[in-house]
C-alpha cells in the first residue's frame, strides 16, 4: 500500500431493498471494497439503509419518518431494485425510488449501453464497438409526475386519467443535460426522441426547446425521432446513434430494449442525477427485483458494477471507475458471465473473477498516487 495519505473520501448510502437488489448491491460493495484496497487514492464509507418491501409490510412505510434528512448526509446513494410479488408495483416504486428521485430532484436519468468485450448482442450484424449509447430520461414529470386520478370506482363508467406534464423548466433543462453529454463524448451527436406528431402540446414543446438550447452548442450535431420510428432505428442501424434523450415513459421503454440489444437487462446502469449536486445522486442496475431468480444466487451483478463504476465518475473517481470497467470486461472477455450472457458462472464466481482482476489491471497500469 502507498504511505502517502488518503484524501478523497465518500460515503455511499447502500439500499439493496427487494428481490436481487441485495445480492447484487452486496456482490458491488465487495467489489468497491477491493478497488478502494488497490487503488488506495480514496476510500468509500458504507451505510446500508434496510427499506425495503419487507419494511413496508411491517411498518406501513417504506421511508421511516426522517429518512430522506438522513440519506441526505452521504455522497451518493447505490440502490438496488424495487418491487415484490405481494405489493402492488405502484405502491412500491412510488414508496422508495420515486420517493426518493422526486424530492432530491433527480432529474436527469442516464443509461449507457454498449456491447461488452466477449459477449455478443442478439442483432445478426452488431458487434462491441458498434453499439455504444447514452440514454438520457427526463425523471422527474413527464408521464410519471404522478398528476390525474380515478372517478366513479367500479362502475362501467369509471374513469381514470394520468396526465403527462411538461415544463419548459423541465424540458429545458434535460435537453440542455443532454446536449452536454453528448458535447462530451466523441461522435457529439444528439438525437432527440418525441412523439410530436401525435402528441401535439407537450411533445411539440420539447421539439422548440430542442431547436432553441442547440444553439448553444454548435459543436454538436442532433436529428430528431419519433419514439415508434426510434425502435426501428436502433435494431436496424445502431451505429447511427449516439447520444440521446427522451420523455420519461419513452426513454424508460428505450432503454430496455437498448439494453436488450447490448445482450442483456443485466448489464445496464442507470444513474439518477441531481446535476446542481444539492442533494445525492442515486445510482441502481436498470433492472427490477427479478422475482424468477431471486435467491438463487445467479443474478447478473454486472449492472451494477457498471452503475457503481458510473457512481465514482460522478464524484470525480474517473481513473478508478475506468480500471474497475477494464476488470469488469476482462472478464466477460474470459466467457466468466451468468446465464443470461450465455454463461454458466453464477453471481459469487462472477463477483469473484472480477476482484481478482481488478489486482492484475492495477499491476499493469499502477494508478497515480496523489
Ligand atoms: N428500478 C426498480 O426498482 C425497478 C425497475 C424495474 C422493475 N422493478 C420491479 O421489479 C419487479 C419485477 O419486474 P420485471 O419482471 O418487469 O423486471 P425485472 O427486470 O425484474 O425482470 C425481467 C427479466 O429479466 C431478468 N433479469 C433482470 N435482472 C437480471 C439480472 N441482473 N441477471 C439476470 N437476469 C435478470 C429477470 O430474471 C426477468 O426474467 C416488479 O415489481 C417491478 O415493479 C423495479
Amino acid at each position: 500500500m502507498s504511505p502517502i495519505a488518503v484524501s478523497r473520501k465518500y460515503s455511499i448510502a447502500t439500499m439493496g431493498a427487494d428481490g436481487i437488489g441485495p445480492e447484487v448491491v452486496d456482490a458491488s460493495v465487495e467489489v468497491l471494497k477491493k478497488l478502494v484496497q488497490v487503488d488506495g487514492g480514496f476510500e468509500l464509507d458504507f451505510e446500508n439503509f434496510d427499506w425495503s418491501s419487507e419494511t413496508y409490510k411491517k411498518t406501513g412505510k417504506y421511508i421511516p419518518d426522517g429518512g430522506l434528512e438522513q440519506l441526505k448526509k452521504h455522497d451518493a446513494i447505490l440502490f438496488g431494485a424495487v418491487g415484490a410479488p405481494d405489493v402492488p408495483d405502484h405502491i412500491s416504486l412510488w414508496g422508495l425510488r420515486l420517493a426518493i428521485c422526486q424530492p432530491f430532484q433527480q432529474y436527469a436519468n442516464v443509461r449507457p449501453t454498449k456491447i461488452f468485450r466477449g459477449t455478443s448482442s442478439p442483432l445478426r450484424k452488431a458487434e462491441h464497438g458498434d453499439l455504444d449509447w447514452v440514454i438520457v430520461r427526463e425523471n422527474s414529470e413527464g408521464e410519471y409526475a404522478g398528476q390525474g386520478g380515478r372517478s366513479h370506482r367500479g362502475h362501467p363508467w369509471e374513469t381514470a386519467t394520468e396526465v403527462a406534464i411538461f415544463s419548459r423548466v423541465g424540458v429545458e433543462r434535460i435537453i440542455r443535460f443532454a446536449f452536454e453529454t453528448a458535447q462530451k463524448r466523441p461522435r457529439k451527436f444528439l438525437t432527440v426522441v418525441t412523439k410530436s406528431n401525435a402528441q401535439r402540446n407537450g411533445m411539440v414543446l420539447w421539439d422548440e426547446v430542442a431547436s432553441e438550447v442547440a444553439k448553444d452548442f454548435p459543436d454538436v450535431k442532433w436529428d430528431k425521432m419519433l419514439v415508434d420510428a426510434m425502435t426501428c432505428r436502433m435494431v436496424l442501424d445502431p451505429k447511427s446513434l449516439d447520444t440521446i434523450v427522451a420523455t420519461n415513459l419513452h426513454a424508460d421503454i428505450l432503454s430496455d430494449l437498448a439494453a436488450a440489444l447490448a445482450g442483456s437487462i443485466g448489464i445496464a446502469p442507470t444513474s439518477n442525477l441531481d446535476p446542481t449536486r444539492q442533494n445525492p445522486s442515486m445510482f441502481e442496475p436498470i433492472h427490477g427485483s427479478a422475482f424468477d431468480i431471486t435467491g438463487k444466487g445467479v443474478a447478473n451483478p454486472v449492472g451494477t458494477f457498471w452503475t457503481a463504476a458510473e457512481m465514482l465518475i460522478w464524484l470525480g473517481e474517473e481513473d478508478a471507475a475506468r480500471k474497475m470497467m477494464e476488470a469488469v470486461e476482462n472478464v466477460t472477455e474470459r466467457g466468466i458471465s451468468t446465464k443470461d450472457l450465455g454463461g454458466n458462472a453464477n453471481t459469487k464466481e462472477v463477483t469473484d473473477a472480477v476482484i481478482q482482476e481488478l489486482e492484475k489491471v492495477y499491476l499493469s497500469t499502477p494508478a497515480k498516487k496523489i
